[in-house]
């Protein structure tokens, strides 16, 4: 089985790099020769930084032997099993790219793009007709486990089945949305509970300071363990009713995001990457805050693999 990767920015080395620990042949395709090099040094960190804490059995190189990188669409699609694309989300671009895909796929290639946001089978519905879904990966891809496949109406099912083995060979933990939603199912959650997050500390009830260890310290620390309902049989049906009765009507329902996001993006106060957002950080603490993130991250994996799949490296 051989994938290609479409797109060597933030998402598609990682995507890439899921398939290599599955054991797959791997292509990584991109217009520009910088981001493919950096795409791959950030594979080979990763894979590093896995082998060392033990969640991968094998060294960088045992994987990377299957990875080729490409400027070429033709050379990088022509004999891929399955295509994901992972460039850039603006619909021309995309269009652009699935003319190429259409001209050199072989007929029965699956094609599936990460987007985001997208409802891209509905707006090209004539692009590989079934052969053509979302797959939609968590940032970063060879860490977080989970991906949302969305099955339009017109896809085949027995290839949605047969994308979802594959991921699930490599590791990852896969849904199929049964159609399209906007946030798919993990950014809705994010957002409604982000949404409650910004309003109380609007209204004065917490600190974000205090915001920050709230939720690693309660929902954050158990959910890691145990689904939403699953929580709901662990509280008590009972108390959920009584207790989300009293609070449904209580809970922020805004439909635009406050200033306090929306002054600090026009300030430039954008986060880790510009060096202030909620909180500041000098270019050391942001870099340290970053590898500290993919420490933690990695420790969690090792335990999730553990936990979930059975799997302890020696
Ligand atoms: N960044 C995230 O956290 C995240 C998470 C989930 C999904 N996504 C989605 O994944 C997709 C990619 O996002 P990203 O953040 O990796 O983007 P990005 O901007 O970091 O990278 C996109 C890459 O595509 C390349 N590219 C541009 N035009 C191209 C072309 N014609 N042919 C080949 N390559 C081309 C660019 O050179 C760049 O390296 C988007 O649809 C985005 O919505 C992103």
């Amino acid at each position: 089985m051989k994938a290609a990767v479409i797109g060597a920015g933030v998402m598609g080395p990682g995507i890439a790099q899921v398939f290599l620990e599955g054991g797959f042949d791997a292509v990584l395709m991109d217009i520009s020769e910088e981001q493919l090099k950096k795409g791959v040094d950030m594979i080979e960190l990763v894979l590093t930084q896995k082998y060392e804490k033990k969640i991968i059995a094998e060294k960088p190189e045992y994987y990377l032997k299957n990875l080729k990188t490409t400027t070429d669409m033709k050379e990088a699609v022509s004999d891929a099993d399955v295509v994901i694309e992972a460039v850039p989300e603006k619909i021309d671009l995309k269009k652009q790219i699935y003319d190429q895909l259409d001209e050199y796929c072989k007929p029965d290639a699956l094609i599936a793009s990460n987007t985001s946001s997208l409802p891209l089978p509905e707006i090209f519905p004539d692009f590989r007709k079934g052969n053509f879904c979302v797959a939609h990966f968590y940032n970063p891809p060879p860490i977080l486990p989970l991906v949302e496949i969305v099955k339009n109406d017109d896809a085949d099912m027995e290839k949605i089945t047969w994308l979802r083995k594959v991921l699930e060979d490599c590791g990852k933990t896969v849904i199929v949305l049964n159609k399209f939603i906007e946030g798919f199912v993990i950014n809705r959650l994010q957002t409604a509970s982000a949404r409650e997050a910004l309003y109380l500390v609007n209204e004065g009830v917490i600190s974000a300071e205090d915001m920050n260890l709230a939720t690693p310290a309660s929902i954050g620390f158990k959910s890691v363990w145990q689904g939403s309902f699953q929580t709901m049989d662990f509280i008590g049906l009972d108390t959920v009713a009584h207790v989300y009765n009293l609070l449904y009507p209580k809970l922020c329902n805004d439909t635009e995001v406050p200033a306090c996001v929306t002054d600090k993006v026009k300030e430039g106060k954008l986060g880790l990457k510009t060096g202030e957002g909620f909180a500041k950080y000098t270019p050391e603490e942001a870099q340290a805050t970053s590898e500290q993130r993919i420490d933690r991250l990695l420790d969690q994996l090792k335990l999730w693999n553990k936990h979930y799949h059975g799997i302890e490296v020696e």
